[in-house]
Parts: C-alpha cells; sequence; structure tokens
C-alpha cells in the first residue's frame, strides 16, 4: 500500500539523525549537486523543506518546494514562518503537475521510488525535464537499482530493515522500516533498475544520466570506525543521479 507522510510526518523527520543520512546521503548529494549560488531550484517532494531550506541556504534563488503531502508541506511552511528564507511550498502531485516554471536545477531526495508504476516513474520524469531550462540539471537521491540480498543484509547494521516484496524487478513493492529514537518509521516504496531509470530518461529528452557512488565525509569518517562504514560502503541501499536536459 502506498506510503501516506501525512501519518508518519513526525516520525519520517527523526531518521535524519541516522548517521547514514547525516554522513552519506547528504554528503553525496551536496557533492553530485555542486554550487547552487544564484541558480532557481524546484526541490520536488521536499516533504517539510529539509533539503529545500539547505539548498536556499546555499545561495539558491529563488526555491520552490512541492510535496504530494499536505502535513509535510504544512510543516516546511511553518519552518518558512519560524526563521523566513523567501521559500515557496506548494501541495502537488510531481507525476500529474506538469511544468510549473522553468529552473536552473530540479532536485528530487526520494522522489522516483514512489512511482508504483512504470508509467507514473515516466510522468515523473517528464515533469521534471519540463521544468527544467535547457541545459539544466536534475539531481536526485533515490533506492540502490542494482539492490541485492547483500545490500538487504547490510542495512541491518544501521537500523534499517528492508524487505522486499517479491522479486528484484522493476515495480517491485519495498517495505522499509526505519528504527528512529522514539520507535520506527515504516513506509513502502518500489524498486526501480537502472534499465527502467535509462528508458524513462531517455524517453523524457534527458541528454545525460549520471550514477554517482555513495561517499562518506570525513567528519562520518573521524566519527566512526572503518567497520562501522564497511558493510555499507559496498552495499549502500540508496544512489545519487543526475541528468542533465
Ligand atoms: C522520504 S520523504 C523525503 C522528503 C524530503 N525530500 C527529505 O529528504 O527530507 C518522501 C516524500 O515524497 C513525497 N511524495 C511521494 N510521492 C510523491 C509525488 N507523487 N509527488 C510529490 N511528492 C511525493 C512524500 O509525501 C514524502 O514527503
Amino acid at each position: 500500500m502506498a506510503t501516506n507522510y501525512d501519518d508518519i510526518a513526525d516520525e519520517y523527520l527523526q531518521t535524519k539523525v541516522n548517521p547514514i543520512k547525516k554522513y552519506s546521503e547528504e554528503f553525496t548529494f551536496f557533492q553530485a549537486l555542486g554550487d547552487v549560488r544564484q541558480q532557481s531550484v524546484l526541490d520536488l517532494a521536499c516533504g517539510d523543506g529539509y533539503y529545500t531550506r539547505a539548498v536556499r541556504r546555499q545561495g539558491a534563488a529563488p526555491v520552490v518546494g512541492i510535496d504530494l503531502s499536505p502535513e509535510m508541506i504544512r510543516q516546511a511552511e511553518a519552518a518558512e514562518a519560524a526563521g523566513p528564507l523567501g521559500i515557496t511550498y506548494r501541495v502537488g502531485d510531481v507525476a500529474q503537475m506538469g511544468a510549473v516554471g522553468a529552473f536552473d536545477v530540479v532536485t528530487a531526495v526520494y522522489l522516483l521510488q514512489y512511482a508504483a508504476t512504470e508509467s507514473e516513474l515516466q510522468g515523473m520524469v517528464n515533469a521534471i525535464y519540463a521544468n527544467l531550462k535547457p541545459g539544466g540539471r536534475v539531481v536526485m537521491v533515490t533506492g540502490q537499482p542494482d539492490l541485492t540480498e547483500a545490500h538487504l543484509a547490510a542495512q541491518r547494521h544501521y537500523e534499517v530493515i528492508i524487505e522486499p516484496q517479491g522479486p528484484l524487478a522493476d515495480g517491485v513493492s519495498i517495505d522499509t522500516t526505519i528504527f528512529v529514537p522514539e520507535g520506527a518509521v515504516k513506509f513502502t516504496n518500489h524498486h526501480w533498475t537502472k534499465a527502467a531509470y535509462a528508458r524513462v530518461f531517455r524517453q523524457a529528452g534527458f541528454h545525460s544520466v549520471v550514477w554517482y557512488p555513495m561517499q562518506i565525509s570525513a567528519e562520518g569518517l573521524a566519527l566512526y570506525p572503518p567497520e562501522y562504514w564497511q558493510p555499507y560502503q559496498q552495499y549502500p541501499a540508496i544512489a545519487v543521479v543526475a541528468g542533465r536536459r
């Protein structure tokens, strides 16, 4: 069943303290993103605006965030009211929304794996393309497209349980549980292979698609011993991908 983030908004925010998110997901994403000063940015599946605010603080402007969940957008707007950065938020379904503007950069941290069918995935990627200026870039975090049993086993070292609901083919549902300080957050998304991503990116019109190896920041490497990072370095459950229009 699809995950409604209205129901898990508070718990989801607690996952940001997981060392994998802090020292690898964020680090690799921003390495791939590069300099966004003076760039217009559309952050899709922005959630409570965690990355939207980070991109704005790095000098991007204007910045717009869109998410399917009214509760996530309510939290993003509350953060904007508490510490105004000039970010605009709106509720929307990326698979259906079409063009809302022409941006230098589109970001999407955990969007694509919420597509349940390839036509929904195509709708999302078409929307990303439609919102980019010619030459503009999209940078995304998504599920590991080369997921294997070894990746599933490795995540258990990091308080994460990933349970595919069938053979690892395109579109199969994946239940994920992340243990957080006050319990656990559970959500369901879908597996997509590199071949499926390549098809939808090509069909949308993207010139290039580049997969970035997951990295760990110097801070993360200093805070935890090599044995801690080893399973994740070999078998990360997420990937960063960028494309250029
Ligand atoms: C795992 S959260 C990520 C939020 C944020 N990017 C972050 O990393 O903190 C996934 C988000 O995707 C949103 N989402 C799922 N399907 C979507 C869709 N079709 N259009 C827009 N947002 C969607 C959910 O509401 C949820 O807020």
